[in-house]
């Protein structure tokens, strides 16, 4: 099971990889989890990272992959898959993860597409309260629409290959996973 999550901001990524992570025994991979953990340590990345990550703004794509693409790798061919939360998130970080895919065998078999109207993902990311400093309302608008401009576009890269699970994400939690689950399985 090699499955890429693809949604904005607070539309469940992290919740619901966590739980399709388990479900399959697959490895969770949050690249924003990765980069505030290098913040949280204060290593020579994180203080590359931290500013991108305050802004709401993307962390060049040389940096992301040079963090990201050995776990991939490794996920797959470790715990016999993966479910990337957060990654890739703009065509030359897919044009790369494609790829590495094609070379180590490793490429994800779907993309799992999860929408949610902006209300609802900004009424989510204020409700987090203060436990991410990017949650506040004008660095999560920014976030949203960093989304739009970069990441929105690799829906059509990946609908052109025939991939995309198009879930709907404005319903509860164990509704999103049982939607997910049926159509990974189906
Ligand atoms: P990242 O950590 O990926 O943040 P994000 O995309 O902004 O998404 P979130 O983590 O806020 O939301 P989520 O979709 O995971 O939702 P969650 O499950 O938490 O990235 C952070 C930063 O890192 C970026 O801004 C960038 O700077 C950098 N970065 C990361 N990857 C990068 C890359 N590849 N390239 C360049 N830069 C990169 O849910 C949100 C809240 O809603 C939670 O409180 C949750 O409990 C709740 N919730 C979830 N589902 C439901 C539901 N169905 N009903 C009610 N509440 C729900
Ligand atoms: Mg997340």
């Amino acid at each position: 099971m090699r499955v890429i999550m693809l949604a904005p901001p607070g539309a469940g990524k992290g919740t619901q990889g966590e739980r399709i992570a388990s479900r399959y025994g697959v490895t969770h991979i949050s690249s924003g989890e990765m980069f505030r953990e290098e913040v949280a340590r204060q290593s020579a990345l994180g203080e590359r990272l931290s500013g991108y990550l305050d802004r709401g703004d993307l962390a060049p794509d040389d940096l992301v992959l040079e963090l990201v693409r050995d776990r991939v790798i490794t996920a797959a061919r470790e715990s016999g898959g993966y479910v990337l939360d957060g990654f890739p998130r703009t065509l030359p970080q897919a044009e790369a993860a494609e790829e590495f895919g094609r070379q180590t065998g490793t490429g994800a078999q779907a993309v799992v597409y999860l929408d949610a109207p902006p209300d609802v993902l900004i009424a989510r990311l204020a409700g987090r309260g203060e436990s991410r400093a990017d949650d506040s309302e004008a660095v999560a608008r920014h976030r949203l629409e960093v989304y739009a401009k970069h990441t929105k576009p690799l829906l059509d890269y990946y609908a052109g290959r025939g991939i995309v699970i198009t879930i709907d994400a404005a319903r509860t939690v164990e509704e999103v996973s049982q939607a997910i689950f049926r159509a990974l399985e189906s």
